[in-house]
């Protein structure tokens, strides 16, 4: 057993009673800890785990050694490519990065709010979008020696809302297809940052323009095989998936992942375990944010499910692919997918979750029923 597994086996039981009880140092201590456990773990030099062949998938003609792998927020400054390999992740997704640095969010003295709870396998963040920039996250990936089975993802989000930044964006998508990127992820959903006070859980006028103009600058004019996806947030309105997806294939973008983290605290406060109240509704009062893991287990599933009803209606002359992120654990999760015919999964909170019981093995043990 690696030392950072112990060291979260340890943890275990220490977290259950601290967050019951102390919220604010609960966050405090969490919101740094986090970090300091990732910047070790992508360190890490387990032995190469093997998955069976049959997991491999090709995809948009990319091979992925297996459907699943990180989801955005773990590997921000793209550093873990080389674990993600040895683990036998899916592919390495990195960001979100934005077209410039940006410091998160910082408040009651913590620094990128973060607070887990544990009795519920959820947790909520406020970070805000911290990392380092696009450039340096693709200058220090350009190094990388990629496997041909791993591919690698960016996630990608505008500097703001404004025309500028999406011409920014724009041109930092054109500067991906000159590096050594397999797909694109784009962020419109991160609950942390501002976007004129709106979001995009819904087919709004100003979500309609930024895809529109995303599409024109870039999507029709790529120069190579870039597939671009949207992730949007798990609190979209089912009722507007099929909407959305017929836009989005006219749009020319090539896949959809539902989603990112809810902000749904009515709706999702009874998935929180009693134990983790006390938490939860003090994180919800001080910094909002968004909540991520098991809570959002059937959102993702509904609406992934209704977006597979509705492509399959369709006699599509391109690939579109599905991609379920929230709440995803266990085999279970995955095959009651997969067999609806989602293509691809991300994980977060469950990457964390399998790590404290099965550490460099999580993705190998994930597929065995
Ligand atoms: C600490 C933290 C940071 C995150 N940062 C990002 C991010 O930078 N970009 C993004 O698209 N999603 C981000 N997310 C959302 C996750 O990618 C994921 O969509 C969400 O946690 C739901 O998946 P899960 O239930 O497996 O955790 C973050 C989540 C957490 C917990």
């Amino acid at each position: 057993m690696s030392f950072l597994q112990t060291l979260a086996k340890v943890d275990n039981p220490f977290r259950k009673f601290f967050v019951a009880r102390c919220p604010y140092f609960s966050c405090l201590f969490y919101s740094h800890v986090r970090k300091l456990f990732l910047k070790s773990l992508v360190k890490e030099r387990p032995k190469q785990v093997h998955l069976p062949s049959e997991l491999r998938r090709s995809i948009w003609d990319i091979q992925f050694r297996s459907p699943i792998f990180n989801a955005a927020g773990m590997f921000k400054e793209g550093e873990g490519y080389i674990l993600a390999c040895l683990q036998s992740a899916g592919a390495f997704l990195a960001g979100t990065v934005t077209p410039n640095p940006k410091f998160g969010n910082y408040r009651k003295g913590i620094k990128h709010p973060f607070l887990p709870y544990p009795h519920s396998k959820s947790s909520s963040n406020w970070m805000g979008l911290p990392n380092p920039g696009y450039l340096q996250v693709r200058n220090s990936l350009k190094q990388i020696e990629k496997q041909k089975d791993v591919p690698l993802v960016l996630s990608l989000a505008a500097d703001g809302n404004m025309q500028g930044d999406l011409q920014t964006l724009c041109e930092v998508l054109r500067d991906a297809e000159n590096s050594n990127f397999d797909f694109v992820e784009l962020n419109e959903s991160c609950p942390n940052i501002e976007h004129n006070g709106r979001n995009y859980n819904n087919l709004d006028e100003n979500f309609l323009k930024r895809i529109e103009f995303i599409s024109e600058k870039f999507l029709k004019n790529r120069k190579r095989n870039l597939p671009v996806i949207l992730k949007l947030s798990n609190d979209f309105d089912p009722k507007n998936v099929p909407n959305l997806i017929d836009v989005l294939l006219d749009l020319q973008f090539d896949g959809l992942n539902f989603g990112n983290t809810s902000t749904d605290y009515k709706g999702l406060e009874q998935a929180i375990h009693p134990s983790d109240r006390k938490s939860f509704e003090y994180f919800i009062n001080t910094f909002g944010g968004g909540i991520s893991g098991s809570p959002l287990k059937e959102k993702s599933f509904i609406l992934t499910q209704i977006a597979m009803e509705h492509i399959k209606q369709k006699s599509l002359t391109r690939e579109f692919h599905i991609i379920r992120t929230g709440g995803i654990f266990d085999f279970d999760d995955y095959s009651k997918s997969v067999g609806k015919g989602v293509s691809l999964f991300q994980w977060f909170t469950g990457y964390f979750e399998n790590f404290i019981n099965f550490g460099h093995f999580l993705y190998l043990k994930f597929f065995t029923k």
